[in-house]
């Protein structure tokens, strides 16, 4: 029997943002990580989704197993959040995110998306639901998507 040589994996975590509370430097902060991760994580083929809800980051990386891990250990040590612990690791069958990183937060569009997942309380006890995390993830890759008027490349 043939071996399998690579294996795709995802990796959910969430994470405590230490960035600052005016709107302009976080934002500000916000374009650097996409920068840096959208540079890396095009290098490495992996694909990604950032939510930002209140004060937490909750990501989504997929990818071959070593560049996930790889990735995972940069982010972890990043000192632009704290308390970085992961909810689900496991083999995926396909990636189901389309680019490298793309981030979504609340906004008027999103709003009733982040309504429905609930996350924030989960986030501030310590314990989100993997499913719940990949729903949301979903639903605003989704949201984004249309924005863009290109639904009909999924179809
Ligand atoms: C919330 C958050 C999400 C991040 N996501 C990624 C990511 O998906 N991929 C990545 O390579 N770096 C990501 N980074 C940045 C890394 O932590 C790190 O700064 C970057 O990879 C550069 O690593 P280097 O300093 O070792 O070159 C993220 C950082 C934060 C704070």
């Amino acid at each position: 029997m043939r071996t399998k040589r690579t294996s795709l994996v995802h990796l959910l975590y969430f994470s405590r943002l230490n960035l600052a509370a005016d709107a302009p430097t976080r934002a500000r902060q916000i374009g650097d990580i996409t920068r840096q991760a959208q540079k890396k994580n095009e290098f490495a083929v992996i694909t990604s989704f950032l939510i930002i809800e209140g004060n937490f980051a909750v990501q989504v990386l997929e990818g071959e197993r070593q560049s996930v891990h790889e990735a995972f250990q940069r982010i972890a040590g990043d000192q632009r959040h704290r308390d970085v612990q992961i909810v689900e690791w496991r083999e995926i069958a396909k990636r189901e995110f389309f680019t490298s990183f793309t981030t979504a937060s609340r906004t008027p569009a999103t709003e009733a998306h982040f309504n429905k997942a609930a996350l924030l309380p989960m986030l501030q006890r310590g314990t989100p639901k993997g499913s719940s995390i990949h729903a949301l993830a979903m639903a605003l890759q989704a949201e984004s998507v249309s924005k863009q008027g290109i639904d009909h490349l999924f179809v």
